[in-house]
């Protein structure tokens, strides 16, 4: 199976869950813009300039206006801002949700949908992270779908079958033709996710293959090519080499390390770097 694809971007995502109120946002880019030349080289720069390599933060809804923003008015290259969730309704009787209207209001276009702890603490299911996958596409936003496996069932050799289920949930013939970039998805298994675990590039490598693979045996060869895939699970610095340099591997989603401004911008770099010595990825 040929992995490459020119189409692909390469993603370094920062979710920073419920971290940072609009002031601790405000600091966040200072000292981001404030610290953007130390790490970032103006090669890395010219890549963000191009979308081959792109940069996005999902942050809590309070905080998107603000990081919104921040990125505009402080930062010399687009980093993009996303939502943590939104309902698949366009408005209603929905205590607590908010609309991809209300995102689009604010200039937000991305959503991250299915992380596994909406999944584990707030009863996402496969059926309503399809729901949402799927009505938020139509409404014109950019979505990272999530999926991962728990330690028990990769332990148990479940690993395939249950990432076959939650594909399933929200890769549908209505989803397919979104399959071109602005549906992206990142593999998290939930047992690496904030322990300090990481997969080994190998076993990223395998998941994003099996996952590749699937696209392409129910979509197509297209689908699969343009489809980045991310992974997630305590990605940081000194593991972000390896992981990115895997042919399948298209970026991270990045929770922990993105919320200090020194190692989310060594996260950009790695990416940065990896793409000019392998810019056909
Ligand atoms: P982590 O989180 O990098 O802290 O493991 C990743 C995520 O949950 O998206």
């Amino acid at each position: 199976m040929s992995q490459s694809s020119q189409n692909r971007s390469l993603i370094i995502a920062g979710n920073w869950k419920m971290n940072f109120g609009p002031r601790e946002t405000e600091a966040f880019f200072e000292e981001l813009s404030g610290r953007w030349k130390e790490f970032v080289s103006s090669d890395t720069d010219q890549l963000l300039q191009t979308s081959a390599l792109r940069v996005l933060i999902f942050a809590p809804s309070l905080s998107l206006e603000k990081a919104r923003m921040c990125t505009q008015n402080s930062l010399p290259v687009p980093v993009f801002i996303g939502a943590q969730n939104a309902h698949w309704e366009s408005k209603g009787a929905f205590t607590g949700e908010i609309s991809a209207e209300m995102l689009q209001q604010l200039g937000i276009h991305h959503v991250l949908i299915g992380h596994s702890e909406r999944r584990q603490y707030f009863g996402e299911t496969d059926e309503t992270v399809g729901k949402r996958t799927h009505s938020l596409l139509k409404q014109g936003l950019h979505v990272m779908t999530c999926i991962g496996e728990t330690q028990e069932e990769r332990e148990s050799g479940k690993t395939e079958e249950v990432l076959a289920q939650q594909l399933r949930g929200f890769l549908t013939p209505e989803t397919a033709p979104y399959l071109n970039g602005t549906l992206t998805l990142a593999y998290e298994p939930v047992w690496a996710i904030g322990t300090g675990l990481t997969a080994t590039p190998e076993q990223a490598e395998e998941t994003h293959q099996f996952i590749r693979k699937h696209l392409w045996d129910e979509y197509g060869i297209e689908a699969s090519g343009r489809t980045p895939i991310l992974y997630g699970g305590s990605m940081k610095p000194e593991n972000a080499p390896q992981l990115l340099s895997q042919p399948n591997v298209d970026g991270g989603l990045i929770g922990g390390a993105s919320l200090k401004a020194e190692s989310f911008l060594q996260l950009i770099e790695a990416a940065g770097a990896h793409l000019q010595a392998q810019p056909s990825k």
